[in-house]
């Protein structure tokens, strides 16, 4: 039997009404700022909880400083993150003195990790609401009873908690996420995201499909679909048996959606069935976000990541075959405990065999309650840097050289944004496979898929000509 995770109507209507009697209160008076902090699924969060403040009558600061509510939405997957939320943290001190109005919360997954909460609740006793991360749609409730003087921590462990009909605020005009799936049931050996997100719990593929008909006829044509592991959705609706090259397919049917892209891939289970939707799907992007982690087949065994270095690289001349102009990125972690010399030279040779665009590269960085945090060999610190480093210069030589191909092509580029450079003002944007492109254009071209001829290739980019609007 499939599982339904959905808050029910009356919960979501009860949040509604204190919003309401909130948005009374409040009028517009009082301005709201957050800083998130990760991925782009925090992004996402931040986007529902400035929907919620917004609904509670709260309106956007345009600086911290200026702000009567400061959330922090955190991140936990590596350590650094955790000792700069502490810091920023700890920074408002002074402004809550000389605002004793000001309310300062801190959220997210850094803060369904129980200890470090508690932690923070106890050091500094001038935040006044704390929340994980499965609860948020609760948030009017909790704001309540913080203007009513309480302080208030949730540390709620729910897993029935997806949240339909939640306002949200979004950042961009044409581009934007939507969640399919949350949670995560892989337990990578080093991973925490599975301890702090909870289970794999999927949307109904009607509320997704309702969703992106309503984003648009506001006029975005560019959806990324999030979730720790897309592949792995099933719609949990009674009698339907959608997975995710199924929901791909009700989504490619959506007048107006101009391209489709979706975050992150586990190799271990990317079907068939899904490459064949990503070759024959118009609006799938030609690109895909396929985390390898390491190229060892060793060290992923340890990872408990499921795959051999040899089944990822068939995958990827899958990939690479059927669906051409196929660019893929990844993420890599070095200095995983007991990573040897060897090890490390599988993932350069990886590196060198795929050929990604880009790869996001990180230090190994112990998460306490991880089965790797007690594994014995641990790697220090100066060999995890040094590897970074050259992890960092392969990925850039092998860039440098398959970006080559570009020259002379031409390719269509949703244009994200424009900077001044010192060759006058220059627009960018990316192709449907994942490229940054930089071309000669201002402001107006911005949210307008364009034809762009490629003339050179820099680190990062490719540079080129406008062809035609
Ligand atoms: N240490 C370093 N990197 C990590 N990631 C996840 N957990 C850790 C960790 N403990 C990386 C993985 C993942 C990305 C989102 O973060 O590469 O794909
Ligand atoms: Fe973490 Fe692995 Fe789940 Fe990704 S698939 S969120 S790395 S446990």
């Amino acid at each position: 039997m499939k599982k339904e995770f959905k808050v029910s109507q009356a919960d979501i209507l009860l949040q509604k009404d204190i919003a309401d009697q909130l948005s009374g209160l409040i009028c517009g008076t009082k301005k709201y700022y957050i800083q998130t902090y990760g991925c782009q699924m925090n992004s996402h969060d931040s986007e529902k909880i400035a929907g919620i403040f917004e609904q509670c009558g709260f309106v956007k600061a345009s600086d911290k400083t200026s702000a009567d509510l400061i959330v922090f939405n955190t991140c936990c997957v590596r350590e650094h993150a955790e000792l700069r939320v502490f810091g920023n943290v700890g920074a408002l001190r002074t402004q809550k003195e000389e605002n004793h109005e000001l309310i300062i919360g801190v959220c997210g997954c850094m803060m369904q990790q129980e200890d470090v909460a508690k932690k923070l609740y106890k050091r500094y006793p001038f935040v006044d609401l704390i929340f994980g991360t499965h609860e948020m749609y609760k948030l009017p409730e909790m704001l309540s009873n913080v203007i009513n003087g309480q302080r208030v921590i949730n540390l709620a462990k729910n897993d029935d908690d997806i949240a339909e009909g939640i306002p949200v605020i979004r950042n961009g005009s044409f581009s934007t996420n939507v969640n399919i799936m949350y949670g995560c049931n892989n337990f990578c050996s080093y991973c925490i995201v599975p301890y702090v997100r909870g289970r794999e719990r999927s949307r109904s593929h009607k509320d997704i499909i309702d969703e992106i008909r309503q984003l648009s006829a506001l006029g975005y044509t560019e959806i990324t679909l999030l979730g720790q592991n897309v592949n792995s959705y099933r719609s949990p609706d009674a009698g339907e048996s959608i997975d995710f090259p199924g929901l791909l397919k009700l989504i490619n049917e959506i007048d107006g959606i101009e391209r489709i892209r979706f975050l992150t891939s586990h190799p271990k289970d990317l079907s068939h069935r899904l490459i064949e939707a990503m070759a024959t799907l118009d609006k799938v992007c030609k690109h895909i976000h396929l985390p390898v982690q390491s190229g060892s087949t060793r060290i992923l065994d340890e990872m408990n990541r499921k795959y051999t270095r040899e089944g990822y690289l068939a995958l990827v001349d899958e990939l690479k075959k059927n669906v051409p102009g196929i660019e893929i990125t990844t993420d890599i972690i070095v200095g995983f405990p007991g990573e040897t010399d060897e090890d490390f030279n599988d993932t350069l040779t990886l590196v060198e065999a795929v050929g990604y665009s880009a790869a996001y590269t990180f230090k190994y960085s112990k998460r306490k309650g991880t089965k790797a945090a007690v594994m014995q060999n641990q790697v220090s610190e100066e060999v995890k840097k040094q590897r970074l480093r050259r992890l960092n210069d392969c990925v850039v030589m092998t860039l440098k050289m398959l970006n080559e191909k570009y020259i002379g092509t031409r390719g269509v580029v949703l244009v994200e944004g424009c900077d001044d450079t010192r060759s006058g003002k220059m627009a960018f944007g990316k192709l449907s496979n994942f490229k940054t492109v930089y071309f000669p254009g201002d402001e107006s071209l911005i949210g307008q898929y364009l034809v762009v001829s490629i003339d050179e290739v820099m680190n990062n980019s490719l540079k080129g000509t406008l062809v035609s609007k």
